[in-house]
């Protein structure tokens, strides 16, 4: 296995994934197909963009025609499925493109895949499908599927679609199922760099209800590494939760923001709660930690220091988040091809 097919890699875990998958495997070949919604930024990929092994291909993945061209031609040997709308707050606002990109898009993608006969097939999902839990218990690969928002529904629908394929087809499909991420490149509209956004600029941060509800963070990288792990050691048809075992109050990361930054907690505002709001994820890796031999190598402190100190270096990357000028990447560096 050594062509692979990144969908969604202009986003924050994709573009992280690229970087350190040609970082670890020096003989791989990766083509990224992304389409370039608001949340992908190629600016993100600057470091590998030269790279031989590396091809962009602006594009759907709900074009059919177009996915089948790249796994013939560039002789894709699996595909790591990352592209989606991921912001929970978009989907209540507007739910028909997540059915289109994460349902629809997904099932262009098995049947494109399932055609040519790929060898591995990599689902990324999400903690989200399993709904919330309440003080107590933890999300295992055999909770029930409950999701809540329009955005964990259609990943929900998603990974049905993928299981209906092994089950149906015998296609080679794996799923994982991550809880909240944070670390470089992540669109400053999710709660941590947006939390690091306003501090800096000394406007208010909303916090969405009493603030007490609660997610279970885990570093980017981390997240990555476990993809890796099952992409190459997951048994066909399985499932793998991934979580850093790191369950946090969003008050409380919010304060430790504020402190961390040297600013007071009278910027936090609470704002009107988000309409079916979670109140509690916490995933259980016992499975990919026993049977895989993975685990996280961040502790939460640093990484969040790490973080911080990255976005602080990137303030030009944060600006045109905010001014849009990062859309102009692609023209600029591809030459409109
Ligand atoms: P993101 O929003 O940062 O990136 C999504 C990427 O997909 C963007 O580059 C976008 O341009 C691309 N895309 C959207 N529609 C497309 C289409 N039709 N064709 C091709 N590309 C398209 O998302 P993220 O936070 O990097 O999440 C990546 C994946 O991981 C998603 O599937 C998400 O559900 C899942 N996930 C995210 C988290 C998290 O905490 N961020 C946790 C668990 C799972
Ligand atoms: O659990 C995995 C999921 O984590 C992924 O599948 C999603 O793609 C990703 O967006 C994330 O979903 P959340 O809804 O948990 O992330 P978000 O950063 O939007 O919010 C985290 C928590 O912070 C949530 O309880 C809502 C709250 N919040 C969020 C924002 C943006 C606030 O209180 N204020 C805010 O401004």
């Amino acid at each position: 296995m050594k062509n692979l097919l990144i969908t969604g890699g202009a986003g924050f875990i994709g573009s992280n994934y690229i970087i350190d998958m040609l970082k670890k495997h020096t003989n791989y070949s990766i083509v990224n197909l992304d389409i370039l919604t608001y949340a992908g930024n190629l600016s993100n990929l600057s470091e590998i963009e030269k790279d031989s092994r590396y091809t962009f291909i602006k594009g759907s993945i709900n074009n059919l025609e177009l996915v089948s061209y790249i796994l013939h031609d560039y002789k894709i040997d699996a595909i790591v499925n990352f592209a989606a709308e991921s912001h929970v707050d978009r989907s209540i606002l507007g739910p028909d493109i997540f059915v289109e990109t994460n349902v629809k898009g997904t099932s262009t993608l098995l049947e494109a895949a399932r055609e040519y006969g790929i060898e591995k097939f990599l689902q990324v999902s999400t903690d989200e499908v399993y709904g919330s839990l309440g003080d107590d218990g933890k999300f295992t690969e055999n909770t029930h599927i409950s999701p809540n928002s329009p955005y964990s529904a259609s990943k929900a629908g998603a990974d049905m679609l993928v299981r209906s394929y092994y089950k149906t087809f015998k296609f080679p499909a794996l799923i994982t199922r991550c809880s909240n991420n944070y670390g470089p490149y992540q669109f400053p509209e999710k709660l941590i760099p947006l939390m690091i956004k306003n501090a800096r600029e000394d406007k208010p941060l909303p916090v969405y209800g009493t603030g007490k509800n609660i997610r279970d963070w885990i570093h980017v990288l981390d997240h990555c590494t476990a993809i890796d792990l099952v992409l190459h050691n997951g048994e066909i048809g399985g499932i793998y939760n991934i979580g850093g075992e790191n369950e946090w109050r969003n008050i409380d990361i919010v304060k430790e923001i504020l402190k961390l930054l040297d600013k007071p907690e009278s910027l936090i505002k609470f704002v009107t709660d988000r309409p079916g709001h979670d109140f509690r994820y916490a995933i259980d890796p016992s499975k990919i930690k026993k049977e895989l031999g993975w685990k996280p190598k961040y502790n939460f402190s640093d990484g969040l220091k790490e973080t911080i100190k990255w976005y602080k270096a990137s303030q030009k990357w944060v600006g045109d988040c905010t001014s849009g000028a990062y859309k102009n990447y692609y023209d600029k560096m591809y030459h409109g091809r």
